[in-house]
């Protein structure tokens, strides 16, 4: 509640976290990790510069990795606040960001645990076989029609027991609670069991839960 007031005052979420009034993205994330297996086969959506790829490399210790972002800038207004539009400096910005999630991963990825792919999540989660991720994580486009359709892409991709999860379940954000209004129909329409809704993130199992 007291996340979703200061989100709507620029600036203030960032001032809150300083003060240590929310917790680090890393702490309120960590309680998500913890859940998913070691040696499993996961996905990121929407990568960003790998902060958070790295904790789940340290943390869950998956068999494979699989990352997905085109790391394309959206010059639209629309994104004026996304950092893939007007808080990124073009193209080239997202460029740098591809080259350095690439070098910051070289040594797992010379090793076969990490794949980059640098394509939006229709195209990239759609070429893999169904039910082939122990987990997907979504944190890609937030805008309402993108997440309804990563769940459901997520939903076919992911074994029976399997995680999906993802970030930004909130009211309001530049994406005008887009991730909250996909997930909550999500959750109402599918097979899935919600295991959690904490700091922001949102939990499912897909059915049925050996
Ligand atoms: C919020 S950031 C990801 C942050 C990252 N998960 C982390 O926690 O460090 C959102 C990312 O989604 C990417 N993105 C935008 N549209 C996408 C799409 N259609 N498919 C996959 N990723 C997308 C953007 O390029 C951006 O890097």
């Amino acid at each position: 509640m007291f996340r979703a007031m200061i989100r709507k005052v620029p600036g203030a979420y960032r001032i809150a976290r300083i003060l240590g009034l929310v917790p680090r993205r890393a702490d309120s994330r960590s309680f998500l990790l913890d859940m998913l297996p070691p040696k499993s086969v996961g996905v990121e959506i929407g990568v960003h510069k790998g902060d958070f790829s790295k904790s789940m490399l340290d943390v869950v210790r998956p068999k494979e990795l699989h990352l997905i972002d085109p790391w394309k800038h959206e010059a639209s207004t629309t994104y004026k606040d996304a950092w893939y539009g007007g808080q990124a400096n073009g193209q080239a910005e997202m460029d740098e960001r591809y080259r350095h999630v690439c070098a910051r991963f070289e040594r797992e990825i010379r090793r076969g645990q990490v794949t980059v792919h640098r394509a939006c999540s229709a195209a990239a989660l759609g070429g893999f076989p169904d039910e082939y991720f122990d987990w997907v994580y979504i944190d890609g486009n937030h805008l309402y029609e993108y997440v309804k359709a990563d769940l459901e892409l997520a939903l076919a991709k992911t074994r029976p027991g399997g995680f999906i999860a993802g970030d930004d379940y909130t009211d309001g954000g530049w994406w005008q609670g887009g991730v909250k209004k996909a997930v909550d129909e999500f959750a109402a329409a599918q097979a899935v069991q919600l295991v959690a809704i904490r700091n922001d993130q949102f939990v499912f199992r897909k059915g049925p839960v050996a």
